[in-house]
């Protein structure tokens, strides 16, 4: 591979260098607008003509919005806009020191304008795809610098989002992408490099984030409402997965699932969904066909969250284990008028979350740990185990499910409901499933983020940074699992496997190895069985 002068390369991307956008689309619009907006100067070029000044006129009307709000003044707008020139044929593209690609997402077209940018446009150039799931290295497989071919992935839209994820295909030099990493950053946003690999990181690890609530739906483990405001409430997301597969479309989101689990060979963990194949048989793509998991139709109703019916407090509990990993809950609890004498374990400072226990009345209320409740009932031989949900953060969480056992009885339930609920919870007793619903949602994209890493794709802190920024995720997945215990995590995910006796839930041997270092205790009740 040649490798070209990188001083000269970085000289081509200083601020006034124009980046040439190809393709004035959803994505190349908003590209061009962030460019404009960093200073440069752009050219927009779309195969359809009057395409780009008819996006264009678009772009300035959203402008003169944010001018409205005082989000930016009229000589910001003006200026920005007389940045962008659009041009009618890719010959005009020759001035161009950067093009980012924008157009349809097939293979040969991306090629063909690429091939046609080398010969139009000097050595120098540097090429950059916005492709979501076409690979890079078979990008740039036909042309002769494919050394200057880097994947810049922003996401939608592209003003307002901060990630943009740099990609690297087998041949891309990498000062390459170090300068398209630096330019992402000076235009505002935050960068990541990755590996050209399906999914590249946030398709692929959010994966779970679908996948899981999808799971728990087809086995009837909670309903569409319950889990979106499970994965909300307590676990501190934005939208619910079915919140977002109905925003995004059900096309779209089960394309790309689909396209994710060919890519890596049908591997199960990326295994698409019949209920999500169903729907987009049916034509209900989501909001934009106002039916999806919710009916957007007018005078539809909205689909109801389970709660459960209010139930008096215990006056008293003891609560013993890690006491710092449901500090926030203890707190809601006293604060409630519960009286709440703790138990201090030997193991306090392991640091890790090594299962809290809460004993309410007959009712024994567990931190989840991806077995069935009704499993640790029988082999603790305290028959009224409730599992309680993972909770970003136990001190403001709205939400919270109880899983009881199949052994436990009715009073116990109420108890354990009515404990939360005074303490400020809207309940759900949802059934027993394995891993509850933020929990198994938790330790598998933090799974899927080890394997990332434990497959070069991108480093661990890239995974954190780019499901912050490019999905809002409220904690990066890797971070989430280190302040849960990552032997915690593997035990849930060890659990799930054992329980379905399924691939899909394997732990990644990064996570393996990693929660080595972690201490794993087991709880015990104070009578000594083991939960
Ligand atoms: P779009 O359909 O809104 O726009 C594509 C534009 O490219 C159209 O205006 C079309 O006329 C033009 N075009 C097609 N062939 C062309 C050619 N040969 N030369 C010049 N212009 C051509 O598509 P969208 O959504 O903007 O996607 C564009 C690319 O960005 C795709 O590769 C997609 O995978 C990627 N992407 C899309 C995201 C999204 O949320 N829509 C997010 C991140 C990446």
């Amino acid at each position: 591979m040649t490798v070209q002068n990188s001083a000269a390369k970085n000289e081509t991307l200083g601020p006034d260098s124009v980046v040439g956008v190809i393709g004035a689309g959803t994505m190349g619009v908003g590209i061009a607008q962030v460019a404009a907006a960093s200073g440069h100067s752009v050219l927009l070029f779309d195969v359809i003509p009057d395409a780009a000044s008819t996006a264009l006129i678009r772009m300035a009307g959203g402008l003169d919005q944010q001018v409205e709000k005082g989000r930016m003044t009229p000589e910001q707008r003006d200026a920005l806009l007389a940045n962008i020139q659009v041009i009618d044929t890719l010959l005009q593209m020759a001035p161009a020191q950067l093009v980012i690609e924008a157009v349809v997402e097939r293979l040969e077209v991306k090629q063909q304008i690429f091939s046609e940018l080398e010969c139009i446009c000097g050595a120098q150039v540097i090429l950059a795809s916005n492709t979501s799931s076409i690979s890079l290295t078979a990008i740039g497989s036909g042309l002769q610098r494919p050394q200057q071919l880097v994947g810049m992935h922003f996401f939608n839209p592209a003003p307002v989002m901060k990630l943009v994820e740099v990609i690297s295909g087998l041949e891309t030099d990498p000062q390459v992408a170090e300068h398209i990493y630096q330019l992402a950053e000076c235009w505002g946003k935050r960068a990541v490099h990755a590996r050209s690999t399906p999914g590249f990181i946030v398709n692929r690890v959010a994966r779970p984030f679908y996948a899981e609530a999808l799971r728990v739906l087809q086995e009837g483990g909670a309903d569409i409402a319950t889990i979106d405001a499970l994965l909300k409430g307590a676990g501190g997301f934005r939208m619910g997965p079915f919140e977002l597969m109905d925003l995004i479309g059900h096309d779209i989101n089960y394309a790309v699932t689909c396209s994710v689990f060919a890519a890596y060979y049908q591997d199960p963990r990326f295994q698409p969904s019949l209920i999500q194949q169903e729907l987009v048989s049916a034509g209900h793509l989501g909001r934009k066909s106002e039916r999806g998991f919710y009916d957007y139709r007018p005078g539809a109703e909205r689909l109801p969250i389970k709660l459960a019916d209010p139930q008096s407090a215990p006056d008293r509990i003891s609560i013993e284990g890690d006491l710092n990993a449901i500090a926030g809950l203890i707190a809601r609890f006293e604060l409630a008028g519960i009286e709440v004498c703790t138990v201090q374990a030997d193991d306090q400072d392991s640091g890790k979350n090594d299962g809290a226990l809460i004993r309410a009345g007959s009712a024994l209320l567990v931190l989840c740990n991806g077995e069935l409740s009704s499993a640790r009932a029988a082999r603790s031989g305290e028959r009224n185990v409730i599992q309680f949900d993972l909770a970003l953060d136990y001190a403001t969480a709205t939400q919270m499910a109880l899983a009881p056992a199949d052994q436990a009885d009715a009073g116990s339930i109420e108890l354990a409901v009515g404990l939360f609920q005074a303490a400020g919870f809207g309940v759900s007793v949802i059934d027993d499933i394995p891993g509850m619903v933020v929990m198994r949602t938790v330790c598998m994209l933090a799974n899927e983020g080890f394997d990332a890493v434990n497959q070069r794709v991108c480093s661990e802190a890239a995974v954190d940074i780019a499901m912050q920024s490019g999905v809002n995720y409220p904690q990066g997945p890797l971070s989430w699992a280190r302040s849960l215990g990552l032997s915690y995590c593997l035990g849930v995910l060890d659990s799930l496997a054992a329980v379905y006796g399924e691939d899909r839930y394997r732990a990644s041997p990064l996570l393996r190895r990693q929660a080595l270092s972690d201490v794993v205790v087991l709880r015990t009740t104070s009578t000594g069985e083991t939960l």
